[in-house]
């Protein structure tokens, strides 16, 4: 039978954390915003698989979304959540309310720079901040020896990894890959929002990395091409309008003109009303002589 606890409480957690830890547990962590699907299970499986004890979050961060974005219709159902995360083995839900998280007007701030200035960063100001900020918190609050995070929101993830570093915060950042659709459209909460026209078009963002991927393979090294290539093909959708297809450095983010090694492509496309993102890592690799 399995048995998971659930804490609305900073405190509540920190003692079914503290418990675990005396019990010779390795923590592990999966911070999320809810609306659990396939992309959040697989963290929770990494975790499970590497620590004793997994801790997931469930608070939709009203820090990390700007004026305008969806804050209020980001999709919430925390019953639909629990059963998820129990029957996938979790310990211990946190899901706690805003009033929880931030009690009084928040005016600390964990900002990483340089890595949130490109791509999604450039887009949405202050998201990141956000992200950090809140991230930061969580971990003080569970004090995880690993946290889980996925490669979907690849930007993320290395800004994550860079703060740990950064401000030496003691615990290690696992970063798992994209789950995908049978069609390859990327798993994401997000994807509830399309319309069933919406999502046959949605299938182009996916489509577009891994024509980059072939033309790549082929021997195409030019950015510039490439991205006029996978362009071309998400204007096959009359209800594409294309944010951001870059090709970056992946240490840096910093947008590179020619693929020598590894690269981050990545996009970020509105289909309809509803932004998705998407990304894969590149390698080139010369043939030898
Ligand atoms: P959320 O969008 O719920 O995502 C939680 C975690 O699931 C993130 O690490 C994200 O990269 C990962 N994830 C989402 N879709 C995935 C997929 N298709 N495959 C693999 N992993 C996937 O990201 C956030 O929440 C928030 O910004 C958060 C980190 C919780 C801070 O509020």
């Amino acid at each position: 039978m399995l048995y998971m606890e659930s804490a609305t409480t900073i405190e509540q957690v920190r003692q079914s954390v503290a418990a675990a830890r005396t019990a010779g547990k390795r923590i592990g962590f999966v911070p999320t915003m809810g609306a659990l699907h396939a992309g959040h299970v697989s963290l929770i499986e990494a975790a499970i698989g590497r620590c004793g004890y997994v801790v997931v979050s469930i608070f939709v961060n009203p820090t990390q979304f700007g004026p305008g974005e969806d804050f209020d219709k980001y999709p919430r159902d925390l019953e639909a959540d629990m059963s998820i995360c129990k029957q996938a083995g979790v310990d211990l839900i946190f899901a706690p309310s805003a009033s929880e998280m931030y009690q009084k007007e928040n005016i600390t701030w964990v900002s990483v720079d340089k890595l949130t200035l490109n791509l999604c960063g450039k887009f949405r100001p202050g998201h990141f901040r956000g992200v950090t900020t809140v991230c930061a918190k969580l971990f003080n609050i569970v004090q995880p020896d690993i946290a889980f995070f996925g490669q979907k929101d690849a930007q993320q993830a290395l800004v994550i990894k860079r703060m740990v570093a950064d401000l030496n915060m003691p615990l290690q950042i696992v970063v798992c890959p994209t789950v995908r659709e049978p069609d390859g459209l990327a798993v994401s909460s997000r994807n509830k929002y399309l319309s069933a026209e919406e999502r046959k078009d949605a299938v182009l963002l996916s489509a577009a990395l891994a024509e980059c991927e072939k033309l790549v393979a082929a021997g195409q090294r030019s950015c510039e091409a490439l991205i006029e290539a996978m362009r071309k093909i998400i204007s096959e959708s009359s209800k594409a309008q294309i944010e951001y297809i870059s090709i970056v450095d992946t240490e840096t983010l910093a947008d590179i003109d020619v693929i020598e090694g590894r690269a981050l492509v990545a996009l970020a496309v509105k289909i309809g009303s509803t932004r998705l993102i998407d990304n894969v890592i590149i390698s080139y690799q010369p043939r030898s002589a």
